[in-house]
């Protein structure tokens, strides 16, 4: 099928369950929505616009007794008690789906309202129709025109041409193409400069004493070794759905979440005319369960998988070996020089992982990467460069810390002390990107791009 006629065809399969689901709901004396997660606020906002009430929501485990003022009921409690009149949407994911429609509701009783979730992914654009058919109708012109490096679109300089070649190259389905709609719009709506440039320096101490910064890396690593058999995927990405309980339903969600960075990466490379040599290796420094790794595998002949934790580390090698994935080795660092000892590649990479650090560790681990770049190599990382109120003096740190429970820390250092010691190392800085990783929509994360001289 061409792109316009699958697109047509979404849009009509669209219309037809939102007329569906507005007769259901119309049909019933109380309808109640399943799920107060993304799709059932979405499936709630829906509903308003077409002015139908709903009663409340139901859901399985429940922890809040109210959701847009209306009542949130547990299944077990309400469902039992409901009539033959009384109309319950499944505004939740299939794979939740399957198993509520089997544990907690009887047909006979009430009846249920399905829908794909393809449904809730054309909700968030649908109102912007012609716009998003103009965006397509443009891109496409320009493809066959073969001027695809310029302009395409307005807000390009916020996504860049190759990444809008790249996603527009391989085939697109039509879910690609919103996604890549809803990004550029989301993005041309919240454009605002992160730094003020009136904000004070960050004080921030570096020690060099190597039985200090020992003694700070063994701190780092009692909070992720125990998170790692506590809650391990929640460690990595802090959202309840990756909850241990959770994971059953969500962990293909969890890996597929590394793919972007990935991508993101792969990108920023062709942006700078980095061309990877043959027989290329990767470290991923900070691999925790593999989320990136697991993607990385597939650009590299081999990759180095190492963390701190073995906890994650187990779980890394666990399901990335379940997934037949064999070019990926992973190694527990229980010491800074342990990173002497990985083998020296072409690239090393890490993503959410130095902030965890504090600074002088942070600074002293990216140097000990550096040193295991062939001449050439490439390092791509994250670290937090600026957050208010921020400082780091390590007496009081350390005093702060010698007695509390271990928690999961953010730190960062100024973009200042960072590049004075990529001239002491000797790379060279190709690229500093403004990132989102630490949430904190203040302060100023930068993912790096260097290469070794
Ligand atoms: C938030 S998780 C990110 C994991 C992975 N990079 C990802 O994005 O999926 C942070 C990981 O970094 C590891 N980590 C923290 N400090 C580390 C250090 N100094 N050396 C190696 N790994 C570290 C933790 O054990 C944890 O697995």
């Amino acid at each position: 099928m061409m792109i316009q006629e699958k697109f047509d065809f979404e849009v009509e399969c669209f219309h037809k369950t939102k007329d569906e689901l507005i007769a259901f709901c119309r049909h019933f004396n109380q309808v109640f929505l399943y799920g107060t997660g993304e799709y059932g606020k979405q499936c709630f906002s829906f509903l308003t616009k077409h002015n139908i009430a709903i009663k409340g929501f139901i859901v399985t485990h429940k922890q809040e007794s109210e959701c847009f003022g209306l009542p949130i009921f547990a299944a077990e409690e309400i469902i039992p008690s409901l009539t033959p009149q009384t109309g319950i949407v499944l505004s939740l994911k299939k794979t939740f789906r399957d198993e509520i429609r089997s544990k907690f509701i009887n047909t006979d009783t009430v009846k249920i309202f399905e829908m794909e979730d393809s449904f809730f992914a054309h909700c968030a654009w649908i109102s912007k129709i012609g716009e998003f058919q103009k965006f397509i109708a443009e891109a496409f012109t320009k493809i066959k025109a073969g001027c695809l490096e310029k302009e395409i679109i307005a807000g390009r300089d916020l996504i860049t041409d190759l990444a809008i070649k790249r996603e527009l190259a391989n085939n697109p389905t039509i879910f690609h193409l919103i996604n890549l709609f809803i990004s550029l719009t989301k993005h041309k709506a919240t454009i605002k400069p992160i730094l003020t440039g009136f904000e004070p320096p960050m004080k921030v101490e570096l020690s060099q004493d190597p039985s200090l910064n020992q003694y700070l890396l063994e701190h780092v690593q009692i909070y992720w070794k125990g998170i790692g058999v506590k809650e391990p995927y929640w460690s990595v990405l802090t959202a309840e759905k990756f909850f241990i309980d959770n994971i059953q339903y969500t962990k293909k969600e969890f890996y597929n979440s590394g793919k972007g960075d990935v991508e993101k990466f792969l990108v920023t490379l062709e942006r700078n005319n980095i061309r990877l040599a043959n027989n290329r290796t990767c470290i991923d420094f900070g691999c925790g369960l593999g989320r990136l790794t697991i993607w990385l595998t597939r650009n590299f002949d081999k990759v180095y998988g190492c963390d701190i934790s073995d906890s994650h580390l187990e779980i890394a090698k666990q399901n990335l070996g379940g997934s037949g994935i064999f070019n990926a080795e992973f190694f527990q660092l229980q010491e800074l020089n342990d990173i002497e000892r990985l083998p020296k590649v072409d690239v090393f990479f890490s993503l959410i992982v130095l902030q965890h650090n504090p600074p002088p560790i942070m600074l002293k681990m990216l140097e000990k990467l550096i040193g295991r770049l062939n001449t050439g190599g490439i390092g791509y990382f994250q670290i937090p460069t600026y957050r208010h109120k921020y400082q780091f003096i390590l007496e009081d740190y350390l005093a702060a810390t010698s007695n509390e429970e271990k928690r999961m820390e953010m730190h960062c250092i100024p973009q200042l002390e960072l590049f004075r010691f990529f001239e002491m190392q000797k790379v060279t800085v190709l690229e500093v990107m403004e990132d989102t990783y630490t949430g904190d929509q203040t302060g100023r994360s930068n993912t790096f791009l260097i290469q070794k001289n």
